[in-house]
Formats: structure tokens, C-alpha cells, sequence
């Protein structure tokens, strides 16, 4: 039983290609397994009512002054990355235990237990799961956390609604530049390892994850609460979507979409892995430049001039 349901929570976390048991073998691009058969699939949680991804409109997201800043322990480990693998539908990489969230408006502390990515076909092909006000960027990484109650048992985690916590990433092209950041360039050199479907590498290189989200102020986010993007779609993910994006220099990013295949060296290239997005969801985020200037008109006993004039 055990055994079942690890494998049903592998496949439902990122879709390993050995998904024999539990989850149905969903894909991206088949008209029989793609995404829009998966709510018949898994009609208990893919036809959810708080899926994701979603478009963030960023003018309706609301104030929240409970979305503090995060601390973030181990993200500056250079050892955290074990390894990096081809699941047939994503690049994942293992992170090392010890390596935590909390705060960020969270109830608990979460612990990492792997990131992957999301990209298109190339820089100018955009593949990120979540928009920006109907802008899709080229690639996106989702670093997924557990509750740390849960120990690791993402059995338990993905039956409780905020069970996992998943940072957000939008990555754009830093433009007119080459082979950066240097973190990137260094993870993105093991996909020439990792070529076919099931194959996994260990990292060597001292590479951790605050060098991997260089460049991004992470007090700055959005917050939602929606789902798993691949089947099993569970409806148990507090969404952390940071505002800033990290920059990535084209070559890098074109990496991803032309040296690994979504199976044997005979299989096509793995291109456009993301779900579309679904029905919008309430997002918070931390209160607006404009809630401050509307308190300092009220201090300055200004209200009555900035009703007549319609400000603040
Ligand atoms: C998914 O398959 C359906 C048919 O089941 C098709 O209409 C749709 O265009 C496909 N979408 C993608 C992204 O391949
Ligand atoms: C999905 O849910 C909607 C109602 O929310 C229902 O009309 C539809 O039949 C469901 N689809 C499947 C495949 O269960
Ligand atoms: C991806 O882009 C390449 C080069 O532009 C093109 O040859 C290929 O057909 C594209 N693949 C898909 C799935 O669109
Ligand atoms: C995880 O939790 C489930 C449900 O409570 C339990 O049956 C299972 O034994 C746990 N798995 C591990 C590895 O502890
Ligand atoms: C990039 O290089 C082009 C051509 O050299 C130049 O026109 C453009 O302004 C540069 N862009 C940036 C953001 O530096
Ligand atoms: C990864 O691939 C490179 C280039 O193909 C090769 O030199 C290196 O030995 C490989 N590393 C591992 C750990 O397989
Ligand atoms: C690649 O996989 C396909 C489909 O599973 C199979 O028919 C083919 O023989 C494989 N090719 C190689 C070189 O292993
Ligand atoms: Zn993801």
C-alpha cells in the first residue's frame, strides 16, 4: 500500500515516467493524454474549483499586510542539489533535507523537497505556467515544499489544502548577454546527461538556490491558493508567485527545449511543458503603494480635498 501510494504522489508531484501505478499516463501534447483530458482523468481534483495555474491580474489582487517577508534556511547551501533528472515531462532536481521555508504569510514551516521547471520552445516560444496579466514568460521554476509536520509524507500533505508550499519563479531573457548567471549556466550544463527519459545525474558542482534566484527581491509576491499543475492536479498548494523575474541569457534558456527528449534519443524534443491556465483565483499581495499614499492624504487632513478632487 505503502509503495502505491509513494508512487501515486511521485507521479502527482511531477510525473515521473514510470507512473504505472495510481495516476493515469497523462501528457502535455497527445490529443488522448494531454490537458484537456485530465479533468475526465481525474475528475476528483482536475476539475477542482481552485486549480492552477492561473493569470494573475495584477491590478485585482488585494492588500494583505500578513504577507511578510519569508525566511529562507539553506537556500544558501552550495550542497542542497543531490540530483538532477529527466522525467519524461520535466527536469527535476532533489534538494538535500534541512532546506526550509517560513514566515511569508505561511501557518507552518515547509521543507524543499525538489524543484523543476516549466519552459516552451525556446526564449521566443514561452512556456511558464503562470501569466502576468496575459504575458507568458519563457520558463518557470517551482521550488516545492512540504509541511514540516508531515516529515516528508506528501501523502499526508496533499490531502490537507495547505499541505505544500510552492515558490514561483518567472524566468526572463537577460538580454544582449551569454551564459548567464553563472548558476544557471552550470545547471543547464547537465542536460547534455540527462538527454533521454529516466535518466538522472548527481550534481557535483557547488551551486545553491539563493545563486539560482539571483537578481530577485523575494519580499515582493503574489499569493493564491490553488493546485498541483500535473495529475493529480490535488488541490493542496498555498501558491507563492514572486513579482520579480530572474533574468537568464537566451543560449541558456534555449538549452532546455533542445537537448532533452520527452523519452528515447528517437523521441521528439521535451517542448512546451505547462498547463493552460484555469478559471482565476482571489490572489493577495503586500499592500499597495497606493494604500500608503491614502493614509498620508488622511494624516495630512487632507480627505476632504481628495474626495472633492477624486484622489487618494
Ligand atoms: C489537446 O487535445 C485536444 C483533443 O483531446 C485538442 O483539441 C487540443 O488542441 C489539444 N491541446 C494541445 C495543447 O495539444
Ligand atoms: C466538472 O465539473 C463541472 C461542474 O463544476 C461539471 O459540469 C462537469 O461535468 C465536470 N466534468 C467532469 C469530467 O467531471
Ligand atoms: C521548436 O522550434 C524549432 C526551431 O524554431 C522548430 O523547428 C520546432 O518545430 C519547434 N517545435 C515545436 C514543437 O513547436
Ligand atoms: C504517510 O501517511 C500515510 C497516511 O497517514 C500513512 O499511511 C503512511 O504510512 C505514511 N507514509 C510514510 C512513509 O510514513
Ligand atoms: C542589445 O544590443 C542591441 C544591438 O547591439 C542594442 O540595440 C540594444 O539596445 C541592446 N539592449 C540592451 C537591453 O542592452
Ligand atoms: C556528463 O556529460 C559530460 C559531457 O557529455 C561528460 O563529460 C561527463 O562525464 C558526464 N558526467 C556524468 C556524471 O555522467
Ligand atoms: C525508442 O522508443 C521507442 C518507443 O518506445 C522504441 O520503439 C524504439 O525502439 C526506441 N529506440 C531506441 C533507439 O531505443
Ligand atoms: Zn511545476
Amino acid at each position: 500500500m505503502d509503495r502505491l501510494l509513494v508512487a501515486l504522489v511521485a507521479c502527482a508531484l511531477v510525473g515521473s515516467v514510470h507512473c504505472a501505478t495510481g495516476s493515469f499516463p497523462w501528457c502535455y501534447h497527445l490529443p488522448t493524454c494531454n490537458d484537456t483530458t485530465w479533468p475526465t482523468q481525474v475528475p476528483q481534483h482536475c476539475n477542482g474549483s481552485r486549480q492552477s495555474p492561473i493569470n494573475i491580474v495584477t491590478a485585482d489582487a488585494t492588500g494583505d499586510s500578513s504577507l511578510t517577508a519569508f525566511t529562507f534556511t539553506n537556500y544558501d547551501s552550495k550542497t542542497a542539489l543531490k540530483k538532477v533528472m529527466n522525467t519524461g515531462r520535466t527536469v527535476k532536481v532533489i534538494t538535500d533535507s534541512g532546506v526550509q521555508i517560513s514566515g511569508g504569510g505561511l501557518s507552518d514551516h515547509y521543507e524543499s523537497i525538489q524543484f523543476h521547471l516549466h519552459w516552451g520552445n525556446g526564449s521566443s516560444t514561452p512556456g511558464s505556467e503562470h501569466t502576468v496579466n496575459g504575458k507568458r514568460y519563457p520558463m518557470e521554476i517551482h521550488i516545492v515544499h512540504v509541511k514540516a509536520s508531515y516529515r516528508g509524507n506528501t501523502t499526508q500533505a496533499i490531502e490537507d489544502s495547505n499541505g505544500l508550499a510552492v515558490l514561483g519563479f518567472l524566468i526572463e531573457v537577460d538580454t544582449n548577454t551569454t551564459g548567464l548567471p553563472a548558476s544557471w549556466k552550470t545547471l543547464s550544463s547537465y542536460l547534455a546527461n540527462i538527454t533521454e527519459a529516466g535518466q538522472e545525474v548527481a550534481i557535483s558542482h557547488s551551486i545553491s538556490l539563493d545563486d539560482l534566484l539571483t537578481g530577485v527581491d523575494r519580499t515582493k509576491y503574489y499569493r493564491y491558493l490553488g493546485s498541483l499543475t500535473t495529475p493529480t492536479c490535488n488541490e493542496a498548494v498555498v501558491w507563492t508567485v514572486f513579482k520579480e523575474s530572474i533574468k537568464v541569457s537566451k543560449d541558456v534558456i534555449d538549452l532546455f527545449s533542445t537537448s532533452i527528449h520527452a523519452g528515447n534519443s528517437s523521441a521528439p524534443l521535451m517542448t512546451n511543458v505547462y498547463r493552460s491556465t484555469q478559471p482565476a483565483q482571489p490572489v493577495r499581495t503586500q499592500l499597495a503603494e497606493t494604500s500608503g499614499d491614502t493614509r498620508t492624504c488622511y494624516s495630512l487632513g487632507l480627505m476632504a480635498l481628495s474626495l472633492l478632487f477624486g484622489k487618494c
